[in-house]
């Protein structure tokens, strides 16, 4: 039954016609060379992106200046050499009946001169929070030649016959930095009035349409609200918007944010934060103009996608991080499949904390992604692959397996699949965790996997189910210390208080302050416990998803949880945890003492598989235990290895590339 009407009616930018509503927005994958061109491993991804039926690409951030550059391996538009690659990419999509083209931009201060090998420039000389370099104010002198060096890029874009370009004015970049009081501090005609601080966006628009055909589509994208004190609001923006319009531009691109306001969790809306959440302020710049307007912001629903056009609060939907999860998500959708999409989780923990990272993006949820040489590779021999454990290592690499044509089963000693999931998704605002876990064991019935639940990998289970190959994914278990609890005290693991398996007595005592334990005093605070977290090091929380983290803190600020950091917890015993810090020697009252001081691995088991099992993997927890992002890529490259008898299973896909 075809669905969503509105979503997948043709649409229209200036001369360009969409096939549908659905749009990838720009997001910078550091998968381009050093040069910023694009690479075989660039291709491979918008070839499977475009093939799942997205209407409109606008590709990557692409620095139209070396001093402009964000990411070592971001595209470039910045001088010809680019144009081969980027046409290469435009004929991919219109290969697929979508619209392609890039998004042109100068990171002004929120760079550092590490990446662009000179120091950062910007309209006035204040350093940007995240990024904690000092720019140099820009001559005006300067700033004509990157209002040519944007024109130029267009050029560009155009010559290797992409459908339109999109000037990056949003998310507190150079072009941002000039329109807003809170990083354009100039007296001169660029700075000052809000007419002054257009000016340099204005003047690229300009240059922009000289240095393409008449028609050519100009959008910009704009941050409706930059989210921080003296910044752009809703209303700055709405004059600007209706500036651009009178200007001729094309579309407007609808976000929020800079860095500054980055960890208040809007820009990439995290787990934390409801659907849609961005879409009040598309709404109010559509309500302002008639060009067509992009709406964003985890926006994952298809049926919430369509209702937003069919009532007309935006014309377009961008679905960014939802395409790297399922790059299947438009077709899907639109074949009313909705069932069959991988969510993506908003865990922020693969693509744009690793991009902060300067690493290449990866999903979480989707190993695929990124990967796509290899996995579009059919597999040239069917195994009998048996997988122990049903965390989402093991649960990915058994739907990744069975995907690819093998003969699939799946062990787990627990009555239900799923792992640590359970946990994770016990803590306060962590739905996405479910959606995973419900999503992967709906996934494995419908592709047939020989699931066992109730079963223990043993040498003799294993023994019985006769595979040529097992992948260990057993995962790992939480550590605990020596330290002594005498009287008065009970000791729990987090896991058991998440999973109810134990309750916890107020006051509680949580040893460790990883992520983990910065959730499970939330969930224990949210229940009325008084809670105390004792952390070694000099903060909580450090392996949390930056914006993710400021949530959290924030939240457990709220609930009264106490925080110590380089502290140490010395004894437990008679209703009080004795520590000792740099101020000295302390007791802390507690009834509960939580261990969530990391896990070891559950080892043992491969070993014993080898004199059964031709050839044994071990994958995520089980070999080192860290997040569900390296225990999902691992579970789907031990397949590949498997197929391909390959030596190891490692994370670099270029070696994996050079080694077929
Ligand atoms: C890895 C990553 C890279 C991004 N790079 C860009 C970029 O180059 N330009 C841009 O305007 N926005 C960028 N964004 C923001 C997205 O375009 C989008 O606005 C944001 O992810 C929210 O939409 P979503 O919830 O559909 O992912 C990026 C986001 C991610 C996750
Ligand atoms: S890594 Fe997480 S947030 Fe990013 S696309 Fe994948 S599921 Fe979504």
């Amino acid at each position: 039954m075809p669905a969503l009407h509105s979503l997948f009616s043709p649409g229209q930018i200036g001369h360009v016609r969409t096939k549908n509503r659905v749009v990838m927005p720009p997001m910078v994958r550091n998968y381009a060379d050093e040069h910023g061109r694009v690479t075989p491993r660039y291709r491979a991804h918008i070839e499977r992106v475009a093939r799942g039926g997205v209407g409109t690409m606008i590709l990557e951030a692409s620095f139209v200046r070396q001093d402009g550059r964000g990411f070592r391996h971001q595209l470039g538009l910045h001088d010809d050499s680019v144009i081969e690659g980027l046409a290469g990419l435009v004929e991919i999509a219109h290969a697929h009946g979508a619209v392609i083209g890039p998004q042109l931009y100068h990171a002004g201060r929120q760079t550092q001169s590490r990446i662009t090998g000179e120091r950062p420039v910007a309209p006035s000389a204040l350093p940007d929070p995240l990024m904690r370099e000092a720019p140099r104010a820009l001559e005006v002198e300067e700033i004509h030649e990157i209002v040519r060096a944007f024109a130029d890029a267009a050029r560009r874009a155009e010559a290797a016959g992409s459908d339109f370009v999109e000037i990056h004015g949003a998310h507190g970049y150079l072009i941002t930095q000039f329109l807003s009081p809170f990083t354009n501090q100039r007296e001169d005609q660029y700075g000052g009035s809000l007419d002054n601080r257009m000016r340099f966006l204005v003047e690229i628009v300009q240059a922009v349409q000289d240095a393409v055909s008449p028609d050519f589509p100009i959008l910009v994208r704009l941050s409706c609200d930059e989210l921080v004190p003296g910044g752009l609001t809703p209303d700055d923006t709405v004059v600007i918007a209706r500036r651009l319009e009178d200007l001729g531009v094309a579309a407007l691109d609808i976000s929020v944010g800079n860095y500054a306001s980055y960890t208040r969790g809007y820009m990439m809306p995290p787990m934390a934060r409801e659907d849609g959440v961005l879409l009040p302020f598309a709404e109010r710049v559509k309500a302002a103009v008639g060009v067509p307007v992009i709406a964003v912001g985890k926006i994952r629903d298809p049926r919430l996608a369509d209702e937003v056009v069919a009532t007309g609060r935006a014309d377009f939907i961008a679905v960014g991080r939802t395409l790297l999860a399922d790059p299947d998500w438009p077709n899907k959708a639109q074949a009313g499949r909705f069932e069959e999409i991988l969510p993506c989780i908003a865990c922020n923990q693969g693509c744009i904390s690793r991009l902060f990272e300067h690493k290449d993006v990866w999903c979480t949820v989707n190993p695929e992604t990124g990967r796509e040489e290899a996995f579009e590779r059919p597999a040239d021999r069917t195994v009998r692959i048996a997988i122990a454990g049903g965390g989402p290592g093991g649960m990915t690499a058994a739907r990744i397996a069975a995907q690819r044509g093998h003969d699939v089963v799946l062990l787990e000693q627990e009555e239900a699949l799923g792992g640590q999931l359970f946990a994770a998704e016990a803590a306060p605002y962590r739905p996405g965790w479910r959606e995973l876990r419900e999503y992967l064991t709906r996934e494995l019935g419908r592709l047939g996997v020989d699931v066992r639940t109730g079963t223990r990998a043993t040498p003799d289970t294993l023994r019985e189910v006769g595979p040529d190959a097992a992948i260990v994914a057993i995962g790992s278990s939480p550590f605990r210390p020596r330290i002594h609890v005498g009287p008065g005290v009970d000791a729990a693991f987090a896991v058991e208080l998440l999973l109810g398996e134990k309750e916890a007595k107020s006051p509680v005592v949580i040893a460790g302050g990883g992520c983990s334990g910065a959730q499970t005093a939330e969930f224990l605070a949210e229940r009325g416990l008084d809670v105390t977290i004792v952390e070694m090091t000099d903060a909580v929380a450090t392996d949390a998803p930056i914006d993710d983290r400021a949530l959290l803190l924030q939240r457990l600020k709220t609930l009264g949880v106490q925080i110590l950091t380089e502290t140490r917890i010395m004894r437990v015993d008679r209703g009080q945890v004795t520590v000792e810090n740099p101020y000295g020697v302390g007791t802390i009252p507690a009834a509960t003492v939580v261990y969530c001081l990391g896990a070891r691995p559950n080892d043992g088991l491969a070993d014993a598989l080898k004199a059964t099992v031709p050839d044994v993997r071990v994958i995520g927890d089980a070999v080192e235990a860290r997040r569900v992002t390296e225990a999902v890529a691992e579970g789907a490259l031990a397949v590949l290895a498997i197929e391909q008898g390959a030596a190891r299973i490692g994370f670099d896909h270029d070696l994996r590339m050079a080694a077929d």
